[in-house]
């Protein structure tokens, strides 16, 4: 029961358990794969990134402090978490420099070639179609842009007392297989622990 209730919030917070526990769960608990993200999305003046799944905002909040006269957007399904990062975002919202919107990352409709970089962390468990969302990250990316996933590893995550039926975890080398084979080249698998249960891969699109 927990376990179903806790595996349901993770994919998509709401009302109070999403603003107050699941919020200090992201934060503390999701640190380190956000850290190596933002560190690996390495967002330049000038860059329009986009956050797929942005939780609590903090990711998005720490590249707009990068990003200049750029641009951030973030998409998440939650309404919950749209009120946390709204807040956390005020100020760069206010100055234009980031953009929440609360919808489907796979219905949403983004024009073609306009992110430099696309990011997610801990969302592709839950896609229901990875190799689709895939495509679409291709597609919104600008030639030479990149993108960079952060997520549990299947070989950490099956021992972990999740609800599959709701979290899909899915494999490193699963990963690199699908950005192939949706066109992505340099594929790079970056660990964030050593022995590889926390990673980030990257890809790009070719120019
Ligand atoms: C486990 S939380 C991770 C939040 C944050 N990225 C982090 O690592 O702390 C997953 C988040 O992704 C959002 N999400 C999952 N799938 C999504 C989709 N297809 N489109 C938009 N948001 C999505 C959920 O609402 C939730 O806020």
């Amino acid at each position: 029961m927990w376990k179903r209730f806790f595996s349901r919030q993770a994919r998509k917070p709401s009302g109070l358990f999403g603003r107050i526990i699941a919020k200090r769960i992201f934060d503390k608990g999701n640190d380190a794969l956000n850290t190596a993200m933002v560190d690996l999305v390495a967002a330049q003046q000038d860059n329009v990134v986009l956050e797929i799944g942005f939780g609590c905002g903090t990711v998005v909040r720490e590249v707009a402090d990068r990003v200049g006269s750029g641009m951030v957007e973030g998409i998440d399904f939650s309404g919950a978490m749209m009120a946390v990062a709204g807040k956390r975002n005020r100020h760069h919202i206010r100055e234009g420099r980031v953009r929440l919107v609360h919808g489907d990352f796979d219905s949403a409709e983004y024009p073609g070639n306009r992110f430099d970089t696309v990011c997610s962390a801990n969302t592709i468990y839950f896609w229901p179609d990875p190799a689709r969302t895939c495509e679409r990250i291709h597609h919104v990316l600008k030639p030479g842009g990149r993108v960079v996933l952060a997520f549990v590893d299947k070989s950490k995550m099956d021992a972990m007392p999740l609800d599959m039926d709701v979290f899909r975890p899915i494999s490193c080398d699963s990963v690199r297989s699908l950005l192939e084979t949706v066109g992505f080249a340099s594929v790079l698998v970056h660990p964030v622990k050593k022995d590889g249960t926390m990673v980030c891969v990257t890809a790009c699109k070719e120019t």
